[in-house]
């Protein structure tokens, strides 16, 4: 069975919505007091928090990071909302075993105001997008996609909101096809 992990930096709502279907062995936080990690409270899933600042420099911070992942002996790492560029001491050791969800259709409207860039050039469709992490920011080759019209009469929330949707019905379809065992399959 493989094991996941599911790394976020703020809301968590597509943490929460992977851990209502899967069994995730833990959720990592870079921010002490992000809300996910009382969503981790409330399902019962295990949770680690540190922080950036808190070490002598990335490679440390990633490190225990590794270290993390290595002791739960995770299989995949689920990016979701983490917002940090993956540093070459983790993708290093986790390379082809990290995936990460972009709220615009890539390569359309990378880096990390993809839904804000997408409304503001007045497209009439943005996207979701599921794909391998590398080196780069949303450059990671494209696992699954899909569109998200913008409707006649949207405002910026409402286009948001339609586009969280999307994904939480496109990151548990990846999990699915890249092998994780939904819990009540
Ligand atoms: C999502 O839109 C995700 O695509 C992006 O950051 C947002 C995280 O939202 N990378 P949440 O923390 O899962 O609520």
């Amino acid at each position: 069975m493989k094991k996941i992990a599911v790394f976020a930096s703020g809301s968590g709502s597509n943490f929460q919505v992977i851990a209502e279907q899967f069994d995730v062995k833990f959720i990592f936080s870079d921010h002490r007091d992000a809300f996910v990690l009382e969503r981790a409270d409330n399902l019962g899933v295990p949770a680690y928090a540190f922080e950036l600042k808190e070490f002598d420099n990335k490679a440390a911070y990633e490190q225990a990071i590794v270290d993390l992942l290595d002791q739960h002996q995770i299989d995949l790492v689920c990016l979701a909302g983490y917002m940090k560029i993956v540093g070459p001491t983790l993708l290093s050791a986790y390379e082809g075993r990290i995936i990460n969800i972009h709220p615009a259709y890539l390569p359309e409207f990378p880096g990390a105001h993809g839904i804000q860039d997408a409304w503001e050039a007045g497209v009439d469709q943005s996207g979701v997008t599921i794909h391998w992490v590398d080196s780069g920011v949303d450059t990671g080759q494209i696992i699954k996609q899909v569109r998200v019209p913008r409707l006649a009469g949207d405002t910026i929330e409402t286009f948001e909101t339609r586009i969280h949707e999307h994904e939480y019905q496109l990151y548990p379809q990846v999990l699915v096809e890249l092998g994780v065992e939904p819990k009540n399959p």
